[in-house]
């Protein structure tokens, strides 16, 4: 049928943040989209997408707001997280700068949304173990200080793309 007409029970907007390149814009086309581009363009300003999942009998809509991590690129930024319910928090485990600066976006966050938003902290590319920079180790330390779920994933080879969706969402709801 038409997704736009697409029956819900609940509606989440859930913000995708984190450094450039490490694959937001990826996750949301593999969740959304079942797509995945190795030659993707950076993201200029903002873009969304929506998608349903059920859980115990309810539609669950998730609307999904990708942004840029290049700062030049970015919209604003009090729009971006008005109304967010969720965060998905992203580095690159094969880049050991992006994990650095997770407490930037981390303060973000938090300084724009409700006390109560739920956060999950996704180390994307573990299909580069080989190039690996961020250990599991360190990443679940971080998740542990900021009492935030941790999971590993991969939009290349849809490893845990759509159970981390799925986490947030029920987390919320
Ligand atoms: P900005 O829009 O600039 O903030 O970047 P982004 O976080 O949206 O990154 P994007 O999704 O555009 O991905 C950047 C690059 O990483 C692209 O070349 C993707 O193909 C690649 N990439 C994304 N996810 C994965 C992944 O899980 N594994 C691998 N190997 N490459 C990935
Ligand atoms: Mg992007």
């Amino acid at each position: 049928g038409n997704l736009e007409e697409e029956e819900y029970d609940y509606l989440f907007k859930i913000v995708l943040v984190g450094e450039s390149g490490v694959g937001k814009s990826n996750i949301l086309s593999r969740f959304t989209k079942n797509e995945f581009n190795l030659e993707s363009k950076a993201t200029i300003g903002v873009e969304f997408a929506a998608k349903c999942i059920q859980h115990e009998g309810k539609a669950i809509k998730a609307q999904i707001w990708d942004t840029a991590g290049q700062e030049r690129f970015r919209a604003i930024t009090s729009s971006y997280y008005k109304g967010a319910m969720g965060a998905l928090l992203v580095y690159d485990i094969s880049k050991h700068a992006t994990f650095e600066n997770l407490d930037r976006w981390v303060n973000e966050v938090r300084s724009f949304t409700q006390p109560d938003l739920s956060i999950i902290l996704v180390g994307n590319k573990c299909d580069m173990a080989y190039a690996r920079e961020v250990t599991q180790d360190e990443a679940i330390r971080y998740a542990q200080q900021q009492k935030i779920p941790f999971f590993e994933t991969s939009a290349l080879d849809c490893t845990n793309v759509e159970l981390v969706f799925r986490e947030l969402l029920v987390a919320i709801a």
